[in-house]
């Protein structure tokens, strides 16, 4: 199978390109990047030299670019999970996440159609198109429930309304074109590699430098979590077996509040860096309360029923192992972070301005 993956460069599709390569070797990616500052080659590096990978440094709101991949490479695929992704940078600039997330997807259901349209009907049968979404379009829920694949979207944030614009185009384009789409909201991910400015390497990276580390609101905002490989195995499963059409809800069933997971982190480290920074007794000590995000969802959790039902997917980690391995992770990959963040991002407080 030829498979493009768009965003290939980023947290999540990296992981799954890293899982690709090594556990499917069946399968050849074309990873379309266009590396903004959260794209980062080196999280590949394991896998670059490898026959089976390649490499298009293209934004993919570049029709013509995106027609000539398409036509070049022939794919049976594409996961598409370019995008902008953090919430509190689309607060401060929405722009590029109208953009990236809804005129991006847009380009790429139209070159995928029209390259769809010219296969014989074999390959046209067999092609898919999978775009990768998060559980944000759902909106917050209250103390009870879980949003299921049937929940009405909701988006708060100008990130989570970008992406449920995203999820309704690929709908449409199956819908009215007949386009063979499937479609994943996954709730939020942790693991290796992600960019620091999401709460888990942001914290555990200030917790290790003496930085205060900052809650927003009161920390009692809850999001279930799930292990990016364990994510990345999801997405293949749907890919592979999903039902044209459909859309499946993935997540970790872990719910925790924020403070929890801040304070598991700073748990991990007291066992693993005995050595505090100056001043410190445990690393909980730095935890620090600062302004809450404007329109901050208080609460997430995915019913993940119908991809155990229907696929036969759990996920493999739990949260206490995935953190454990997350957390050794960055101490074991210091210089990763170094040279990530050597850019404009220094781990400043994002999402304020309204
Ligand atoms: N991180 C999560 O917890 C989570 C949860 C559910 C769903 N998702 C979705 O999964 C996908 C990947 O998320 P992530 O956390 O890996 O994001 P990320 O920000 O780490 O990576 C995004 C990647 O997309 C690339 N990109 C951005 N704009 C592009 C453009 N115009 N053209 C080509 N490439 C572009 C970036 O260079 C980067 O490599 C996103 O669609 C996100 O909405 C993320």
């Amino acid at each position: 199978m030829k498979m493009i993956v768009t965003g290939g460069a980023g947290f999540i599709g990296s992981a799954v390109i890293r899982y690709l390569i090594k556990a499917h070797p069946d399968v050849t990616v074309i990873n379309v990047d266009k590396l903004t500052y959260a794209g980062n080659l080196e999280s590949l590096r394991d896998i670059e030299e490898h026959p089976n990978y390649h490499f298009e440094q293209v934004d993919i709101c570049n029709a013509q670019e995106i027609e000539r991949i398409f036509n070049q490479y022939r794919p049976d695929a594409i996961m598409h999970l370019a995008a902008e992704s953090h919430v509190d940078r689309s607060i401060d600039g929405p722009a590029e996440f109208i953009q990236t997330n809804i005129a991006g997807t847009y380009i790429l259901l139209e070159a995928a159609k029209q390259f769809w349209l010219g296969l014989d009907d074999k390959a046209r049968a067999a092609f898919r198109f999978h775009h990768v979404s998060t559980d944000e379009v759902y909106g917050s829920l209250g103390k009870e429930g879980l949003f299921t694949e049937t929940s009405t979207y909701k988006p708060n944030s100008p990130y989570s309304a970008s992406k449920a614009s995203s999820d309704h185009l690929v709908r449409a384009w199956h819908k009215t074109y007949g386009l063979p789409i499937v479609l994943t909201n996954c709730s939020n991910n942790y693991g290796p590699y992600q960019f620091p400015e999401k709460l888990i390497p942001l914290v555990a990276l200030n917790a290790l430098a003496g930085k205060p580390l900052p809650i927003y609101g009161k920390g009692d905002q809850i999001r279930d979590w799930l292990y990016v490989d364990d994510h990345a195995r999801a997405l293949y499963r749907v890919l592979t077996q999903g039902k044209i059409g459909e859309t499946y809800n993935i997540g970790g069933h872990n719910e925790k509040q924020n403070i929890e997971v801040v304070k598991t982190i700073c748990h991990i480290l007291d066992e693993l860096v005995p050595s505090h920074p100056a001043g410190v007794q445990a690393y909980a000590d730095l935890i620090t309360y600062v302004a809450d995000r404007p329109g901050h969802d208080q609460r997430y959790a995915i019913d993940a029923d119908k991809i155990k039902r229907d696929l036969d997917w759990v996920p493999e980690e739990t949260f206490e192992t995935g953190m454990k391995k997350t957390i050794q992770w960055y101490l074991d990959n210091s210089d990763w972070c170094e040279r990530v963040q050597s850019g404009k991002y220094q781990q400043e407080r994002l999402g304020l301005n309204v």
